[in-house]
């Protein structure tokens, strides 16, 4: 009782103590003039032109609270619209509600409308009303204890697939699938960061985002250097899924280098009532002199030509029958690349799949075959399967259009891909941020027993950001380069008895990653698993990046990769390689 009492006083005091001190602050005043309730489930709430001149509102997330609709309006317009899950009895983050996008417009307001039944506590007992505030910074400062240091990850907000990447003049630049309003897929936007070593990004923000036509799916970018789209030389061409009832196809295109984009007025360019109809994927085929197109149907892929970008033809299409069909194929990639040792070469096809993949859920699979510039012919028997990553946490991978040209030519296409994968993409335990992207690989073909595989390495940059020495203590941020002479346990674990177990069976030519036991796996039942990969022939380097919250094993000569997340409650900082194996590690910055 006295406790109840005591309780009761504190509380009693705590919020005469802060209204005092809101009214002192005017807040109470403000906060009143904000916020009309005009429903159970609807609120106005005006910015002041003072309010308009700070940098952003922040708005209060709460991610397992109701989504609200929010439409900003000026002078009674819509000028954008978007939705998020605010607080409704706790925050968990903050999003930023950038002010300088309304720059120049009189008479703002939010109109919000909030799913759920409020007739009891009315809308204005949520919490997110006093949480609301403006600010002039958002702090995207890099401290959540599972956001790696040296692979992409949003500065906040939800990611998923990459999209639109190029490389021109020096820069990196990639664009990926993007929720600005919260850390779980919803309003699909551009975001942007650019790199000139392919380790250190930075974030340049949201400069392709849904319009009338749709929200923005997946999509490519090309640098269109002989002005074919009559956009301007150079000028950076992105074609992308607009998703609304129907997907659809429009396109955008900057002549900045890709850091602001025009939508096209034509848009959208094609249309279709296939329900699953997305993710073009384009690129300059210099043996037709054309544009080719690629784009993901339902369970098949499509073939187009153009002269222009802006006009595409269907050419033919690709995959029935052929492969895994086990889930939606979805962000398809096309590309010439040489055979290994060979002066062959051939055209390999990349389709990601979800689900369906060889441990549950999403996976990236792959064709290799010819093309001729209209037409995709398979070499494999249509029942032969080919996955890209044995891992549960590696889709989407598409490639850099325009990567310098000798590059290209001596190790292939260098690709990346999202780390994670739809079973608990959604759940996994960061809150700023969701989702990171691999390390840039570098794609080519070898030859297996009569079969032609895609090979996977990572990028020499990787081995460019590596610490001068290496020792043998394990650190949050490194990779482990381990030499094996046959058979070989490697143990990664912590003082809390978690751990991650890695076996190479050289006779039976395969690889396996446990992570049952690696620390936090419960948010998900799909996450706890055991992957295995065929080594198609002996490993002899294996090289395992660790990055607080990834593991991705890669064969140092290409055959085998396997990317897994993992989420260890302290960092694992204790190594035992049983068997024959010597290792060590190198510090990452
Ligand atoms: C693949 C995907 C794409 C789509 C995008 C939407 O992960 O489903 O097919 O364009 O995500 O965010």
């Amino acid at each position: 009782m006295f406790l109840l009492m005591d309780s009761i006083n504190k509380l009693t005091m705590k919020k005469i103590f802060v209204s005092a001190l809101v009214a002192l602050c005017g807040f109470t005043a403000s906060y009143a003039q904000q916020a009309s309730f005009l429903s159970n489930n609807h609120c106005l709430y005006r910015i002041s032109q003072e309010s308009q001149n700070q940098k952003c509102l922040l708005l209060p997330v709460q991610e397992d609270a109701e989504m609200a609709n929010i439409k900003v309006i000026a002078d009674n317009k819509q000028v954008k619209a978007f939705n998020v899950k605010l607080a409704k009895d706790h925050v968990d983050y903050f999003v930023p509600l950038y002010m300088d996008e309304f720059a120049g417009l009189k008479g703002l307001a939010l109109n919000i409308h909030v799913n759920g039944d409020y007739s009891k506590e009315g809308l204005n007992a949520l919490t997110c009303w006093k949480e609301m505030k403006f600010s002039d910074a958002f702090d995207m400062k890099n401290r959540e204890q599972y956001r790696p240091d040296f692979h992409h990850t949003p500065a906040y907000g939800w990611m998923n697939d990459p999209n639109g990447m190029f490389y021109k003049d020096g820069v990196w630049n990639l664009y990926f699938q993007h929720n600005p309003y919260g850390s779980q897929w919803e309003n699909m936007t551009w975001g942007h960061s650019t790199s000139t070593d392919l380790v250190h990004w930075k974030f340049q923000g949201t400069p392709i985002q849904p319009d009338a036509v749709g929200t923005i799916f997946s999509g490519s970018a090309v640098v269109d250097k002989n002005n074919t789209s009559g956009f301007g030389k150079d000028a950076v061409v992105a074609l992308y899924t607009s998703a609304a009832e129907n997907q659809t196809q429009s396109m955008a295109y900057s002549t900045d280098n890709g850091k602001t984009f025009t939508k096209y007025e034509g848009n959208p360019i094609i249309t279709s009532t296939v329900p699953d109809f997305r993710d073009p994927h384009m690129f300059w085929n210099e043996d037709i002199k054309k544009w080719n197109m690629i784009l993901a149907a339902g369970q098949h892929m499509e073939i187009y030509t153009s002269d222009n970008l802006k006009d595409w033809k269907l050419e033919s299409s690709f995959g029935e029958k052929y492969g895994n069909h086990g889930g939606v194929w979805e962000c398809p990639d096309l590309m010439k690349l040489k055979v290994r040792g060979t002066d062959k070469e051939k055209w390999m096809l990349i389709c990601n799949i979800n689900p369906g993949g060889p441990s549950g859920g999403s996976a990236t699979q792959y064709f290799v075959g010819d093309f001729d510039g209209y037409k995709f012919t398979c070499e494999s028997k249509p029942e032969v399967t080919k996955w890209m990553d044995y891992g549960k946490d590696h889709y989407a991978t598409v490639s850099f259009d325009n990567a310098p040209n000798g590059r290209r030519v001596a190790i292939g296409r260098g690709g990346i891909t999202w780390m994670s994968n739809w079973q608990y993409a959604n759940q996994v335990p960061t809150q700023q941020y969701r989702s990171g992207n691999s390390i840039p690989r570098d794609l080519g073909l070898f030859e297996y027993k009569g079969e032609t595989y895609c090979s996977v390495v990572p990028s020499p940059e990787m081995t460019a950001a590596r610490s001068k020495k290496a020792g043998k203590k394990l650190t949050e941020s490194c990779e482990m380069v381990v030499n094996l002479k046959g058979n070989a346990t490697i143990t990664l674990s912590n003082d809390k008895g978690e751990k991650v177990v890695m076996n190479y069976d050289a006779k039976a030519e395969t690889f396996s990653m446990d992570r049952t036991k690696s620390g936090k796996v419960d948010f998900s039942k799909d996450f706890a698993a055991v992957t295995k990969a065929p080594t198609y022939g002996k490993i002899s380097q294996l090289r395992i990046f660790i990055d607080k919250s990834s593991i991705e094993a890669l064969d140092a000569d290409g055959k085998m990769s396997m990317t897994n997340l993992v989420f260890p409650s302290k960092p694992y900082n204790k190594v035992t390689v049983k068997g024959k194996g010597k290792y060590q590690v190198y510090d990452i910055k």
